[in-house]
């Protein structure tokens, strides 16, 4: 049976950190696919089809990675998928008690889907989407964080605010 994981998140934008964990995942598992959560309750900066797109363009030299959208229960979208399971990476200690609970909730809904979580390299241990998009809406550089065409469509989102 072929090892297929999900790896959910907002990706709202993709980071250099995400990628670290999207390739050294697609290393282990036959199939990885990178799921964009759809929530209506949240206000992104990208919409559900930028993040995807921007997904797709970063991860395009990775031929087993796969990217989609979800709505709902992750551990539905999982079984929808045939996949048996989930890679979520993880920076800190402070990652993880929110990730116990998710992971937990998530076995108690299907036992047999795994989570698998993954330390984050080192030099993006205090990467996130939240700190790119503070320092792109100040216009200050954010080279290092994330891929160059998300650094652009982060500029062309702050192009008009300061
Ligand atoms: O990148 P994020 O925002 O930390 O990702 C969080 C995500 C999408 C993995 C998590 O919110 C999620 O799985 N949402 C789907 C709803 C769900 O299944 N929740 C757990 C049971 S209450």
């Amino acid at each position: 049976m072929a090892s297929i994981a999900v790896c959910p998140g907002s990706f709202d934008p993709v980071t250099l950190g995400h990628l670290d964990i999207i390739s050294r995942g697609a290393t282990v598992f036959d199939k990885v696919i990178v799921a964009v959560l759809n929530n209506r309750n949240k206000q992104p900066l990208f919409t559900v089809e930028e993040r995807v797109e921007l997904l797709r363009q970063t991860t395009n030299q990775l031929p087993n990675v796969e990217i989609d959208s979800f709505n709902g229960l992750l551990i539905d979208y999982v079984k929808k998928k045939n996949a048996n399971a989930i890679i979520k990476g993880l920076r800190a200690v402070s990652d993880f008690e929110y990730e116990l609970q998710m992971a937990s909730i998530n076995r108690k809904l299907d036992e047999s889907v795994e989570t698998f979580f993954m330390m984050t390299n080192n030099k993006y241990s205090y990467l996130s989407s939240s700190i790119v998009k503070e320092i792109a809406k100040y216009h200050a550089p954010v080279s290092d964080l994330v891929p160059d065409i998300v650094e652009e469509a982060l500029r062309k989102k702050y192009a008009f605010s300061s």
